[in-house]
């Protein structure tokens, strides 16, 4: 499906004067034993919190039609294939790096999409070719990438993308889902787990790490951003479930990490708000940056 479609955006682009802006070089890389496990059918059934936020990223999304856009940790796709609608002359890459999660994008994606396996932190192994896409989008992964890795994550994208092309991330940021992740740091302290095993960075030493990647945020923004996600209990077990269960127990024996998630199921009532709701007030660091033209 898609070497078709790479070659022919090659074309376009090495026909018009330009380099060739898709990197046809890239390919898969196992992704590291290191990286938490996620069922691709399970996340793909519990997005719906993050969709209810689309429209406002979508609003601040610089796209044109013909772009060609790397989305960084696409997960089951469903939001890659609602940005690659968006650029129907262009193309866009997903890379992530669980293969259940590509197997569900794969098959909700158009012609104008193609995946790589491999994490943000193999992008340059993945991508070589320097400046091969107009913008480097990325949603709620960056949370998953130790903070020690932001500096070679931003440095990449930053390399990515041609002179002047946008970087637009959206992740968990300072003071994200605090009620919930009191109780999981809880029960997992008591089987000496992990504590906020995320990485909920603060503006402003981000602010720092955006720029001395070489960004600028002339026309851009760099904020928190607080969100009411609703959940009643059985969607905030999903969520549990599904994306926030390995978190924890990726680093834990599997008996300690069996006894978390009892542990934790056990509890859940107490995540009952006094409106009745399981809602979570999840912060977001919002990014919007350009590689200066
Ligand atoms: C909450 S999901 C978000 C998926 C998708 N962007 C969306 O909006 O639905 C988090 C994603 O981050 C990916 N991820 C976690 N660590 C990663 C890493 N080091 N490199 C790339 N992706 C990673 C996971 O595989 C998963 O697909």
């Amino acid at each position: 499906m898609s070497e078709k479609l790479i070659s022919s955006t090659e074309m376009n682009r090495a026909g018009a004067g330009e380099a060739p802006v898709v990197d046809a070089g890239a390919a898969a890389v196992p992704a590291p034993a290191w990286l938490p496990a996620w069922d691709g059918a399970r996340y793909a059934a519990n997005t719906g919190h993050h969709r209810v936020y689309d429209q406002l990223y979508l609003d601040t999304l610089p796209l044109r039609a013909a772009d060609v856009v790397l989305d960084l940790g696409c997960g089951s796709g469903d939001f890659t294939a609602i940005v690659a609608a968006l650029v129907p002359d262009g193309e866009v890459v997903g890379v992530d790096p669980q293969p259940t999660l590509l197997d569900e994008a794969r098959r909700r994606a158009a012609p104008n999409q193609r995946f790589v396996q491999g994490a943000v932190q193999q992008l340059g192994a993945l991508f070589p070719v320097a400046g091969s896409f107009d913008v480097v989008m990325t949603r709620a992964v960056l949370q998953w990438v130790p903070l020690a890795d932001h500096p070679g994550v931003l440095a990449d994208a930053f390399r990515l993308l041609r002179p002047g092309g946008w970087y637009r991330a959206e992740f968990g940021g300072a003071g994200n889902i605090p009620v919930i992740l009191r109780l999981l740091d809880d029960v997992a302290a008591r089987l000496g787990g992990p504590q906020c095993p995320w990485t909920f960075a603060d503006v402003g030493p981000y602010l720092e790490l955006v720029e001395q990647a070489g960004f600028d945020l002339d026309g851009g923004f760099l904020r928190l951003t607080p969100q009411r996600r609703h959940f009643d209990r059985e969607t905030l077990m999903g969520w549990f479930h599904s994306q926030a269960v390995q978190a924890y127990t990726t680093t834990m024996d599997a008996g300690d990490g069996a006894a978390f998630v009892r542990g934790a199921e056990s509890r859940f009532d107490e995540l009952a708000r006094w409106d009745g709701t399981f809602d979570q007030t999840f912060v977001r660091m919002d990014l919007l940056a350009r590689r200066p033209a």
